[in-house]
Parts: structure tokens; sequence; C-alpha cells
């Protein structure tokens, strides 16, 4: 079966930075790019650390195109709190040796796109500030987009920006209402869901048994987001940015719902609040399949042994 073509949309980030090791674990997946935004961290650094992150992982291949560094509307919300200031938290990536290409993360997204409609997936997982530009500014990219995996919102969750928004939507609302009635088909991996898919410390300590950069980088990454979530009272670090791929590497851990869903935009306490319709009554069409539970351990587990399996192979290739 040939592979899944898919762009990451990413702000890295360090459960971004796992969720390109485990597309990249994958012979089911074609990572064609990454392409970046501000959001964890500005978009310089979200840059840097997705270069030298494929270098890392023997990637170096695949091409970077480095996009917005402000929200559409919202002031710029990028903060060291979970991610460190680097963004990769104690990781120490050497300075990457490729530059992203020459085209705007809009650009190149529009251009990619268009040269092959209804071929390539995208899976933003930071703000969607790039895709709503490229839906803007391009009338025919909307068409042409195989469909999105959003990272982002909470449904029946709490928000961790605030108390009704998650971050990806929160930093970029009015972006993410261009995606939301886009016409697109989307599925979405809310808080509801990736909260259920924690990566504790016993297995970093799995991880860490196979001697390999990819474990090492997991452990020095993870090392400031597994201290803030411990201290925030959850049991180790959320697998939000790889869960999305889930919904390529295995779909059955996933229930998904259809639904409405909108975005809040108007600007007060529930600003970047994402709310489905459950009962139809705006009788709206649906937009979007929305993730509602998770085998939570079963794919944590998955991740666990696809990191192994890379860890060992990229290990072979240094030794
Ligand atoms: O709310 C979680 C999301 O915000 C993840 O994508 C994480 O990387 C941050 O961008
Ligand atoms: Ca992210």
């Amino acid at each position: 079966m040939k592979p899944t073509r898919i762009i990451i949309d990413t702000d890295p980030g360090v459960d971004d930075a796992l969720a390109f090791l485990f597309a990249l674990s994958s012979s089911k997946i074609s990572l064609e790019a990454l392409t970046t935004t501000q959001g964890n961290v500005t978009v310089d650094k979200a840059t840097r650390n997705a270069l030298a992150i494929l270098e890392l992982a023997g990637a170096g291949h695949i091409p970077v195109a480095r996009g917005n560094m402000l929200p559409l509307v919202q002031p710029l919300r990028a903060s060291a709190l979970v991610h460190g200031e680097s963004g990769v938290g104690n990781a120490n990536l050497p300075e990457p040796k490729n530059r992203p290409v020459g085209l705007h993360a809009v650009d190149f997204l529009i251009e990619k796109i268009l040269a092959e409609p209804g071929q390539i997936s995208i899976f933003p997982i930071g703000p969607l500030t790039n895709i709503a530009m490229a839906i803007r500014k391009e009338p025919r990219f909307a068409s042409a987009v195989k469909e999105l995996v959003i990272m982002g919102g909470a449904i029946r969750e709490g928000g961790n920006m605030s108390p009704l928004a998650e971050f990806n939507i929160y930093v970029d609302p009015h972006a993410a209402h261009i995606v939301f009635h886009s016409g697109i088909p989307i599925t979405l991996i809310p808080l509801d869901v990736t909260h259920q898919c924690i990566l504790k410390q016993e297995h970093i300590d799995r991880l860490l048994k196979i001697k390999s950069p990819v474990s090492k980088f997991i452990s020095d990454a993870m090392h400031d987001y597994m201290a803030f979530s411990l201290e925030i009272g959850q049991a180790g670090c959320v697998l939000h940015d790889p869960l999305t791929l889930a919904a390529l590497l295995a779909p059955e851990l996933l229930t998904l719902r259809e639904y409405y869903v909108d975005v809040d935009i108007s600007g007060g306490v529930s600003m970047g609040n994402t709310f489905a319709d459950f009962s139809n009554v705006s009788k709206k069409p649906v937009n979007m399949k929305v993730a509602v539970d998770v085998r939570g351990d079963d794919f944590v587990e998955l991740f666990l042994t696809h990191m192994e399996t890379l860890g060992r192979s990229i290990q072979d290739r240094t030794k």
C-alpha cells in the first residue's frame, strides 16, 4: 500500500518534535515537508528546531518552509513556559546544516498542494495562521487539500491556555475560524483525547535503554515539559501532537463523531473556545470529524514501540 503523503505545519515545540519522529518511524507515512509557524516559540526558533530535528533523525532531505511570525489579529503569545527558551527543552541540537527553502510557508503550501490536488494531507499541530492565509490567498487551495488532521481545540474538555480555550486555537482564533469554515475535510484531535495519552518518566527510562541520539533527544527535550506537567498535577507529558498521526497509523484507537464545530472570535472571556453543536440545534451542516475518545494506553505503547524501532535504526546508522 502506498504511504500517505503529509505535510506537518508546526511550532516545534517538544511534542511537535515527537510527532515528526513518529511520522518518520513509519513506512505508512511519507513526510513531504515541514512548514513552520509561531506558537510555542517564535517562527525563527521553530524553523531552526524543525531543520535540526530532521537532521537528528537522518531526514535532512525533507524541506522546511518558514512561515508566519504573527497571528492574523491577536498579539504574539510565544512563551518559554512549557517548551523552554529553545523550544526543545534541554535538548542540545547542533546548529542545522540545512536552510529553509526560499518560499514563505504559505506560498510553499499553495505550490505543493496545487501541483497535486487531492494527494497531500496537512497535519497542523500549531496555530493555524499559515493554513488560513493559504486559504485566503489562493481560492483553489481549499478544494485541493486532501484533508486536515488538526491538533487543537477542546470540545467537552476545559482549555489549557484559558479556562475555555486550547493553546493552538487561542493563539490564532481568527485563523481557526477561517479553517473551520473552509470546507476542507477536517479531523480534529482536541484536548478531550490528547489528555488521555500521557508519556511518563518510566516510558522515557524505557527508551533510554536504547543508546541512540533519538532516545537522548527525547529525554533531554522532555525534561522541563515533564517537570511542568507533574507540577500541574498531570501524571506525565501529554502527547498532543503525536496523537494526530493515530488517524493514519492506528485509526481503530480513536472514536470519531461528526459535528458542526465553531470557534468563538467575539473577543470576550471565551475567545478561542471551540464548541460542537451536539444536538444540531443550529441546523448547520457538519464541518468536521472530532475525536471524542481514544485508547490512550494503547496509543502510548504504539508510540513507544515506534520510537524504539527508530532509535535502533539510527543507532545502527551511527555505529
Ligand atoms: O495545546 C497543545 C498544543 O499547543 C500542542 O500543539 C503543543 O505543541 C502546543 O503547540
Ligand atoms: Ca504544537
